[in-house]
């Protein structure tokens, strides 16, 4: 059992959990973050946060300079396992086309077409890029094989790369759009779906997802896609109000889903359905399955990045905090919507554009995005917490939306190692 003590920590975001402030849901309590700070990482986990002044021994010791310390953040929505290319529809966009779900097709052939070795690269790449922006944990979905053997393919890729410890969450999303061999067919699709694609896939994800969207999925088929994956004990997230006002939040708040992502058209009632799921948390089903999901709110998750590669109006954020809705923000990486898993980037957004404070984007990204995928040993820096730090070349973490697009990772722990 080695520890190491971190001192010369000018700011240090704990978010503990222990310590939050019920008046302020969103935000983040006095005794959250601790100036002049220090921590103690044993095993992997924290085992004392405090004052610098008060700090036990330990092993080894070592000096930030009077950097900011926070939680890595959590990122609770990407499509790694992909290849392909899809600039020139970006172009597109940036001269005026709109975005549609056709473009997942796209990349669905590039894919299918990809060796298991190098989709296995690519995705190791990507995972590794986005550890060096200071994100520690990762969930991935499937979505561009959409067929038995893609899907299971792809969720393999993503459950090894968990177990050996470099990824930590995985999704099922065979239903991200109808396949070219299913058109005009789509009830045939969502029956391979929720059927023999499901039973295959399941054994290596712990959620499922749906787009649920016109021109991908309807709230019926959404739903039908839903309740098979609760049966079989997986957890639910839904893509939703990207486009339109698709019918996914009311769907999500109904099957009582952990996350649903997007919301760029939400009505009042959207916002209220949101928020009451955080009042009266519900759970998809009582499933007696091997990876059933704890109750919690319905998380809005935001995805500030992607609302800016497609031009989309942006996510009511600050709308859905005052509402007390419960809000993560992910960077939705993926090749169509949002190529970038730079989460300092979409908190910088968060606050210059979506009217957070910076306290309250760092929360989203951070304990935000660990309710999305129920999760409480990450997102946060309290003692038995995974010890997975972000070290900013910076005194404070404010710098993160007052230097926008700077260089402000300067170090990374997960899981008590340093990967960057
Ligand atoms: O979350 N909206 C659906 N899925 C992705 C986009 C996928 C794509 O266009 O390739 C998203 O934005």
């Amino acid at each position: 059992m080695t520890s190491t003590l971190l001192t010369g920590i000018g700011e240090l975001w704990t978010l503990d959990p222990a310590l939050d402030d019920p008046a302020r849901p969103g935000g983040v309590a006095d005794g959250q973050v601790v100036r002049d700070a220090a921590v103690v990482l044993e095993d992997g986990v924290i085992a004392w946060t405090g004052p610098a002044a008060s700090a036990p021994p330990a092993d080894d010791a070592e000096d930030l300079g009077g950097r900011a310390v926070l939680p890595g953040w959590v990122d609770s929505h990407t499509h790694l396992v992909f290849d392909g290319d899809r600039a020139a529809e970006f172009e597109a966009r940036m001269a005026g086309q709109a975005y549609a779900a056709g473009g997942i097709g796209v990349t669905t052939e590039a894919t299918r077409s990809a060796p298991t070795e190098r989709l296995r690269t690519l995705t190791r790449a990507r995972i590794a890029e986005a550890t060096r922006g200071g994100t520690t944990c990762l969930e991935t979905k499937t979505g561009y094989g959409l067929t038995v053997a893609d899907e299971l393919r792809a969720a393999r890729l993503a459950s090894l790369l968990i177990e050996d410890g470099e990824l930590d969450e995985a999704t099922f999303l065979g239903a991200h759009l109808v396949p070219a061999e299913f058109a005009g067919d789509a009830d045939g699709y969502v029956d391979l779906v929720a059927g023999d694609m499901l039973a295959a896939v399941a054994p290596h994800v712990r959620w499922i997802d749906v787009f649920c969207e016109e021109g991908a999925f309807t709230p019926e088929q959404s739903e039908r896609v839903l309740r098979a994956g609760a049966a079989v004990g997986l957890g639910l997230r839904v893509h939703g109000h990207q486009l339109g006002r698709s019918g996914g939040v009311a769907l999500a708040a109904a099957l009582g889903a952990a996350s649903v992502d997007h919301l760029n058209h939400l009505g009042a009632a959207d916002v209220e359905a949101l928020a009451a799921t955080a009042v009266h948390p519900t759970r998809a089903a009582d499933t007696p399955g091997r990876l059933a999901v704890q109750a919690g709110p319905t998380v809005a998750t935001v995805l500030p990045a992607c609302d800016l590669s497609t031009r989309a109006p942006l996510a009511p954020a600050r709308a859905l905090l005052d509402a007390g809705a419960a809000l993560a923000i992910a960077s939705n990486c993926n090749p169509g919507t949002s190529f970038t898993s730079s989460m300092n980037f979409c908190v910088a957004t968060a606050v210059l554009q979506m009217h957070l404070s910076l306290a309250e984007a760092v929360r989203a990204a951070t304990r935000g995005g660990a309710l999305a995928l129920r999760r409480s040993d990450v997102g946060h820096l309290g003692a038995g917490a995974r010890a997975d730090l972000h070290v900013l070349d910076a005194p404070a973490a404010v710098h993160l939306a007052y230097r926008p697009g700077m260089p402000l990772t300067h170090a990374v722990w997960r899981a008590g190692q340093r990967v960057v």
